[in-house]
């Protein structure tokens, strides 16, 4: 039996039993044997490599998992979105004079495009525009980090969400090239804030610890037009909801993005913590975890068991 939900105009045929859905998905994706988990930070090395996780939280508040999916793991690249939102907030269209919004089609710690162009960041999810967004945020709040995570606990409903300080000093000790593309842009005089500053509040949110089950719940508000389906709030506007939904289709995967979203079709955002958030528009979203990485940075079973769930339900937005 399925149930057919509407779905950016499309028809989502949302199976009665989702978890023995999910969960043979989990068994086929734990079959996924070539990734490597990332080294480059020595804390994230430390992470057995056999975690795996599945939720789906659609937007009648169900909340469906499989595998180890309230363990709490780093979310890296994943924050990039927390940050975006507040930074688009405080600053509204003059973000994008300083930040573009065209996918990179480079690494996502690339730094020869950003002396190209003349330190304007292709998109602020490449860390050159997500040290950006950290520029903005250190720059107009008293306590960046605060207002960060203050905005992620209530988003996912959990008080308890922290930030690994572990891996937040090992990147620190690690965090050269991101130094590089920051002091790069420092020059182009697209860094307002104290670089070290700057470094210290991005390593910072890479290193926030969240769970599948909190971040299927926290960005529950994208593919509900900017409402948080839980609490009623409005988020962000529907706009600024559909914005972030467009550089996830076209940026959010890296140099992937082109094939996710031809095998896949959704908006969706990766860490090097081997998470995957992806966004269903009126729908929910799918958040997936293993740690192995492909040579994009994205976690190899998370992206098998979202291409294998997102074409059982025909789930692509194209
Ligand atoms: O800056 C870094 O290299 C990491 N803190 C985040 C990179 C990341 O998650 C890229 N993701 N796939």
């Amino acid at each position: 039996m399925t149930q057919d939900v509407i779905s950016g105009g499309q028809s989502i045929h949302a199976p009665d039993n989702l978890k023995t859905l999910l969960q043979t998905i989990l068994q086929q994706a734990l079959t996924v044997n070539d990734g490597k988990v990332a080294d480059y930070i020595p804390a994230l090395a430390e992470v057995k490599s056999d975690y795996c996780a599945l939720t789906v939280a659609t937007l009648d508040g169900q909340v469906t998992s499989v595998g180890d999916a309230t363990a709490t793991f780093s979310i890296q690249s994943i924050s990039k979105i927390f940050g975006l939102m507040l930074a688009m907030e405080r600053m509204s269209d003059s973000l994008w004079e300083r930040v573009q919004m065209e996918p990179s089609g480079q690494p996502f710690n690339s730094i020869v495009q950003l002396e190209w162009e003349r330190g304007i960041p292709r998109n602020p999810m490449i860390n050159a525009g997500a040290i950006l967004v950290s520029d903005v945020l250190v720059s107009h709040y008293s306590a960046s980090k605060s207002a960060v995570l203050s905005m992620v606990r209530g988003l996912c409903n959990r008080d308890t969400v922290c930030v690994d300080s572990r891996v937040h000093e090992s990147e620190k000790d690690h965090g050269a090239r991101n130094a590089a593309l920051a002091y790069l842009m420092k020059s182009f005089g697209n860094i307002e804030s104290d670089v070290e500053e700057v470094l210290d509040h991005y390593f910072w949110q890479c290193a926030l610890t969240m769970s599948t089950e909190d971040l299927a719940r926290s960005f529950a508000f994208l593919a509900n037009r900017g409402k948080c389906p839980r609490s009623g709030n409005q988020i962000t506007s529907h706009r600024d909801a559909q914005r972030i939904n467009a550089l996830l289709s076209t940026s959010g995967m890296y140099d992937q993005s082109g094939q996710f979203a031809f095998t896949v079709g959704l908006p969706a955002k990766s860490g090097v913590g081997g998470g995957i958030v992806a966004i269903v528009p009126d729908y929910g979203v799918i958040a997936a975890w293993s740690p192995p990485l492909n040579s994009f940075g994205n976690s190899a079973r998370g992206m098998a068991m979202i291409r294998n769930l997102a074409n059982q339900l025909g789930l692509s937005v194209y």
